[in-house]
């Protein structure tokens, strides 16, 4: 299969054909869902919660995504690349996101996403032109987790609406080259999607988008405390690494295993 490039995903909006992006964190995973044909592997700070067991994306460093920015671009082959910059690698001015993003791109990403909208439009602009491809991210953002008051649904009120238009239009006007929309009203995604050019990836945005994205242990189910009703569980992998572990952990007690077979 063709290496994905960003004119391949240019490409997805104009000729409507939906665009597939699903986390990864690590080389493993990365190499299976290349091997699937996803278009885009997304390293997010979700990283946060579901690798490291922090409480929030908050505590996620620049050094755990170059981390493992690395391992799922060692991974994988076809799909683009696109990493997270985390919580205060880019807000605190033009010249550190730009060196930031950088750093990214030297652990194997081809693109960097950033939250925000009308607020980050200059970075965005700062560090395209630096010639490194950026991912807007729109709506419910998970860095913004205190100035929302929780993880909620955006865009409710008309005045709320209006600004999450902006925000996507920002990003676009920055130069970005897609966004995600996260946590929004499935007719405002819709809306945001036909006045963009660019390609709009939707999270608990509705089926409208351009294409949509999952955090990989929300679809495989590997998730139980927490169902947000965005996500649909594609399969339910606890359950059989369970049984698989609990098989091993009998016949270790049982003295069954190793046998013979796996002995020298
Ligand atoms: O961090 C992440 O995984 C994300 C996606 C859920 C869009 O930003």
């Amino acid at each position: 299969m063709k290496k994905i490039s960003i004119l391949d995903i240019a490409r997805m909006k104009e000729e409507r054909r939906k665009i597939v992006m699903i986390t990864a964190y690590d080389v493993l995973f990365a190499k299976i869902f290349d091997e699937v044909g996803v278009d885009i592997l997304l390293v997010g700070d979700s990283l946060g919660q579901v690798v490291l067991g922090l409480p929030n994306t908050l505590g996620v460093t620049m050094e755990d995504m170059e981390r493992h920015t690395g391992a799922v671009a060692r991974g994988r082959k076809r799909a683009y690349l696109v990493a997270d910059m985390p919580f205060l690698s880019f807000q605190a001015g033009p010249a550190d996101a730009i060196r930031n993003a950088g750093k990214l791109l030297q652990a194997g990403a081809e693109a960097v996403k950033l939250e925000g909208g009308r607020n980050v439009e200059a970075t965005i602009r700062a560090i395209t032109q630096c010639d490194i491809p950026v991912m807007g991210h729109v709506g419910l953002t998970p860095q913004s987790i205190h100035r929302m008051g929780g993880y909620r649904v955006q865009g409710k009120s008309d005045a709320q609406r209006e600004r999450l238009l902006d925000d996507a239009l920002a990003v676009q006007e920055g130069g970005a080259f897609a966004v995600v929309l996260e946590g929004m009203p499935a007719d405002l995604a819709s809306g945001i999607t036909e006045r963009l050019a660019i390609p709009t990836i939707g999270i608990g945005a509705g089926p409208g988008c351009d294409g949509q994205v999952l955090v990989m242990q929300d679809l495989l189910g590997l998730f139980d405390e927490f169902r947000p009703k965005f996500v649909k569980r594609f399969g339910e992998l606890k359950k059989p690494v369970q049984d698989a572990v609990r098989a091993y952990a009998e016949e270790i007690r049982e003295g069954k295993f190793p046998g013979k077979e796996h002995s020298f």
